[in-house]
């Protein structure tokens, strides 16, 4: 049985103070939700204030991208030694934010997601399809290019650590989910890919979830499916009390 995980993408926003506030009024919401796990991914620099703040609990914390060098002169860039060694256990690769601002690809994503399971962090790993895409019928062999190239080359071993995200760029803080059916085809899609590349019983151990405009409303309905292994949150997971809600769905 896969464990749901339920995953906040803090993007950019909230002070090391804000983060302190959100877990005082967050971790009680949570406290005995032991159906899940539960990870916060806020920018950098409060990465330190939210280990801190969760220091007691099951709640886990990531950083949202990190350099495959371990250190170098790379002005402005955190490796994932420093994420590790600053108590962040998780972190986002490949985020679509990400590919369409920051000029990141699959195959840095294959870098980055090296690097961090050579430092031992748990990567999530985020493909999906553009709106245009979709439209253009390509959807398919969007994925499969993605979890190809950003993936497909990793040793078994280290793909057994994988969490993969399904994200559809159209539906990331558009208020446009995807239905839960369409959600669960896209997931269905993908652990074809894994079970072909890695074999059946990886394919079903690996923790698929779903990201884009995932709110309290609709957690439920997208949990309903079982190929659904939990969220990736972004807008929701700012507010304590909705992103309990989706971690209790
Ligand atoms: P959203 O973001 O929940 O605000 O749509 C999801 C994400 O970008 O991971």
């Amino acid at each position: 049985m896969r464990k749901p995980l339920m995953a906040g993408n803090w993007k950019m926003y909230k002070t090391a103070g804000e983060t302190k506030s959100f877990f005082e009024k967050f971790l009680p919401l949570v406290a005995v939700a032991t159906h899940a796990d539960v990870v916060i991914c806020p920018p950098f620099v409060n990465i330190p204030a939210a280990v801190e703040a969760t220091e007691t609990s099951r709640v886990e914390i990531g950083a949202q991208n990190l350099y495959w060098k371990n250190e170098g002169a790379y002005t402005g860039e955190v490796s994932g030694p420093m994420i590790f060694a600053a108590g962040a256990r998780w972190v986002i690769i490949g985020h679509s934010e990400r590919r369409q601002y920051f000029q990141e690809t699959d195959a840095t994503v294959f870098q980055r997601t090296q690097a961090a399971l050579a430092c031992g962090l748990n990567p999530i790993v985020c493909v999906g399809e553009t709106l245009a895409e979709r439209e253009a019928g390509a959807t398919e062999q969007v994925l499969k290019t993605q979890f190809e190239v950003g993936l497909g080359s990793l040793a078994p071993e280290q793909f057994a650590k994988i969490t993969i995200a399904y994200e559809p760029v159209w539906a990331i803080g558009t208020g446009k989910t995807a239905t839960p059916e369409t959600a669960a085809e896209a997931h269905r899609f993908l652990r074809g890919l894994i079970s072909a590349k890695f074999g059946h019983p990886q394919a079903v151990q690996t923790r698929i979830l779903y990201g884009g405009s995932v709110k309290p409303e609709n957690i439920k309905g997208l949990m309903a499916q079982p190929e659904i292994d939990g969220a990736l949150v972004g807008g929701a997971s700012l507010d304590a009390d909705s992103f309990s809600a989706i971690v209790n769905f």
